[in-house]
């Protein structure tokens, strides 16, 4: 039984399939007016301790199109300010029986400590963790709604070569993707990134550094953000270079199948990791993805509690 989600690993075939399936469901559900599942007793806590637009609004989205209570933890204005751990705002927050506690922070593993220690600290609670980005880790519901939205548009997933392409070194995106597409053994996945973003583990797929190798006749083209608050020291790239090398442009996206995905998970760097015109052609679904976003977060949520009532 799954009572968080912290890592695609929690997940088994069966049951993305399943996510997928009901998130598109719900999708259908809304858009035509019809019921949806509703939890008026539930209760959702958003603790982001990152910049976050589309992620934290598209779980409040969720959570409230469910019916469910939202709150959201700004972390200035919490009890950080006295000196507070961040530990102990979290285990506060839990033991008020809240039900979902959905985090962002920039410390690799963190949700698996809180869920660790929270089963020791406060055997009461039974609230559900949701990873929402632990720094350069996992992001598992950014992965779900990017494979939900490439199953969408393209249902024979496993025949369907798949780039990725920047700055692969600080992508927690680009993790848990490569976890999900192993999982479901969408092998023919290309991993694009000058030698100073090259990831340092390979989960699954292979890596170049040559965008044309990666490009060539590709389904899905997923683009990333350059991480600038992620770099260290040694791993800045002259930025003129990054952009004539492997920015998604005009003259390169021949390259890729006529009918190719662009997909980016936001937020966008215009005009350095891809162009506007391709941004902005018809054949990206970027804001098909952050549409997508809200109806799998309700698809986890929902079997999130259902799994526990039963
Ligand atoms: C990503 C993140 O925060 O990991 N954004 C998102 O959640 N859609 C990617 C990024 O910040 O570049």
């Amino acid at each position: 039984m799954m009572k968080h989600l912290l890592t695609i690993d929690d997940l088994s075939p069966e049951l993305v399939n399943f996510l997928i399936g009901q998130a598109l469901s719900l999708k259908h559900r809304f858009i035509t007016n019809a019921t949806i599942p509703h939890y008026p007793q539930s209760s959702l806590v958003n603790l982001f301790y990152e910049p976050s637009t589309r992620t934290r609004m598209s779980f409040e989205l969720a959570a409230k199109r469910l019916g469910m209570h939202v709150l959201n933890l700004h972390s200035h204005h919490s009890s950080a300010a006295k000196g507070e751990s961040i530990h102990d705002t979290i285990y506060t927050i839990a033991a008020m029986d809240v039900n979902f506690l959905v985090i962002r922070h920039h410390q690799n593993g963190l949700p698996i400590t809180i869920k660790d220690n929270l089963k020791n600290l406060a055997a009461h609670v039974t609230t559900h963790i949701i990873n929402a980005g632990d720094g350069q880790n996992e992001h598992p519901s950014q992965a779900l709604l990017d494979l939900m939205t490439i199953t969408e548009k393209k249902p024979n997933i496993n025949a369907l070569k798949i780039v990725i392409i920047g700055d692969l070194r600080h992508s927690r995106v680009a993790n848990s993707l490569q976890r999900l597409f192993k999982l479901l053994k969408i092998d023919n996945l290309v991993l694009v990134a000058p030698e100073a973003w090259q990831p340092q583990i390979v989960h699954h797929g292979s890596t170049t550094n040559s965008l044309t190798t990666g490009l060539m006749r590709a389904d899905v083209v997923i683009v990333l953000r350059i991480q600038h608050e992620r770099f260290l020291e040694n791993e800045h790239c002259d930025l003129a270079d990054y952009r004539k090398y492997y920015a998604l442009t005009k003259a390169n996206i021949h390259l890729a199948k006529p009918n190719a995905l662009i997909m980016h998970p936001g937020p966008i760097n215009r005009g350095l990791e891809i162009d506007d015109v391709i941004a902005d052609s018809n054949q990206s679904v970027i804001l098909e993805q952050v549409q997508n976003g809200v109806y799998m977060r309700m698809a986890i949520l929902a079997f999130l509690t259902d799994q526990a009532r039963n």
